[in-house]
């Protein structure tokens, strides 16, 4: 999946052009305000390049998920505000993206001026990846640049139908880094090559799991989707979040892996999700009727820390715990820490979005590793081996 990239361009071409950049600016809000900006300093290198080679910057961006009708709630307003905090210049907001006055606007912006469109999902033709709608939104530039990594794996108007319309169509420096990290990691690793899986549900992850199979020495896995594999292995689970449909394909999975799944070989049990809850360390086949498991023990922390330590590539996606709530957060810090070290022993470790990322930059170890990845759903496709619609619609190099 090889992109034609900003950097492919020529840099002096982009004085007073007019640049759609798709970024993924779907941050979480809270009281009116952004609450988390890592996705919009990691759309920054992007924005700022080409602000200093004299282009207009236009971004688009979805936030929430607004079933294509306007709603306040999901206004990217307050990113626009966010923006101009990080930029230290106003940012133009064009409350309808779609319309002449917005096109209008974007030809008065300054050499290096910038606007945002508001949210793309508030038109239904976005989802739809509508032509019409992609005609719109290419009425804003003269090239486009998409860096939305987060949203890569969705055939939208804005990410995909809109790479069609307006050339060149490349990638910008954040989809470029995070399809070079996840890239390489699948198909060079250095080894020993180990996947460390957790979060709630199995389910979600049967698909990385036979894909990753063949290709990695190792995989740890964590979290509640572990007690699927324990239900399977014909454990007592207790009051563990089980997906019962599941547990036949967690018995195939197991004897297709053979040794190279790991599975704790303890929990961390309550008697219910709260910081004060009663708990305890038991071994996998010692899990109390009247309990839950919400974490892996300190004994599985360990093993996985000696496998993690060893090897030179690692990728992670999925907690090992119920983070958010203490003490259950200790299994999923353990690991962050177990990734920190292989990063200062050389290896190249790479953090999936959503919940890892969360859990790592809580643990304020997400600069001591390799790459956190803005993206939750599309790293999850992309390391399954699923083509992203928003890559394969820009030029190929
Ligand atoms: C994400 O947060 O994973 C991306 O912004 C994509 O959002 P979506 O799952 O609503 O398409």
């Amino acid at each position: 999946m090889s992109a034609r990239r900003l950097a492919d361009l020529d840099a002096a071409r982009l004085d007073g052009q007019r640049v759609v950049v798709r970024a993924d600016l779907n941050v979480p809000l809270a009281d009116g305000a952004v609450a988390d900006d890592t996705r919009i300093r990691a759309s920054l290198p992007t924005i700022r390049f080409l602000r200093e080679h004299g282009a207009r910057v236009v971004l688009l961006s979805h936030l929430g998920r607004p079933k294509g009708a306007p709603d306040p709630r999901y206004s990217l307003r307050p990113v626009a505000r966010a923006l101009e905090a990080q930029l230290g210049i106003p940012v133009t907001f064009l409350a309808d993206p779609t319309s002449d006055a917005a096109a209008a606007e974007v030809r008065h912006l300054p050499r290096g001026g910038v606007a945002l469109g508001e949210n793309t999902r508030f038109y239904p033709g976005e989802e739809a990846n509508d032509p019409a709608l992609a005609d719109r939104f290419a009425a804003l530039g003269d090239l486009f640049v998409n860096d939305a990594f987060g949203t890569a794996h969705r055939a939208h108007a804005s990410t995909e139908a809109i790479a069609h319309r307006l050339k060149p169509a490349v990638s910008g420096f954040l989809l470029e880094r995070e399809l070079r990290f996840l890239g390489e990691a699948i198909e060079q690793p250095a080894r020993p090559f180990v996947a460390i899986l957790g979060g709630a549900k199995i389910s979600g992850k049967i698909d990385l799991i036979e894909a990753l199979l063949p290709k990695v020495d190792r995989i740890l896995i964590g979290g509640a989707m572990a007690c699927t594999f324990f239900k399977a292995m014909g454990l007592e689970v207790g009051r563990s979040l089980v997906e019962d449909d599941r547990v036949e394909m967690a018995a195939r999975l197991l004897a297709a892996a053979g040794d190279k799944l790991m599975l704790p070989t303890g929990a961390m049990v309550g008697d219910r999700l709260a910081g004060d809850a009663t708990t305890r360390e038991v071994a996998r086949d010692a899990i109390p009727a009247d309990m839950a498991m919400y974490d892996i023990d300190q004994a599985s922390v360990a093993r996985f820390t000696e496998v993690i330590t060893a090897a030179r590539t690692v990728i992670w996606n999925g907690p090992m715990g119920v983070f958010e709530t203490p003490p259950f957060d200790r299994g999923t810090m353990g690991v962050a820490r177990a990734l920190a070290a292989a990063t200062a022993a050389g290896a190249i470790t790479i953090v999936g979005g959503g919940d890892s990322a969360a859990a790592i930059a809580a643990g304020g170890l997400d600069d001591q590793v390799s790459h956190v990845s803005t993206g939750g759903g599309a790293s999850l496709e992309f390391l399954e081996g699923k083509p992203l619609p928003g890559v394969q619609a820009l030029d190929s190099r």
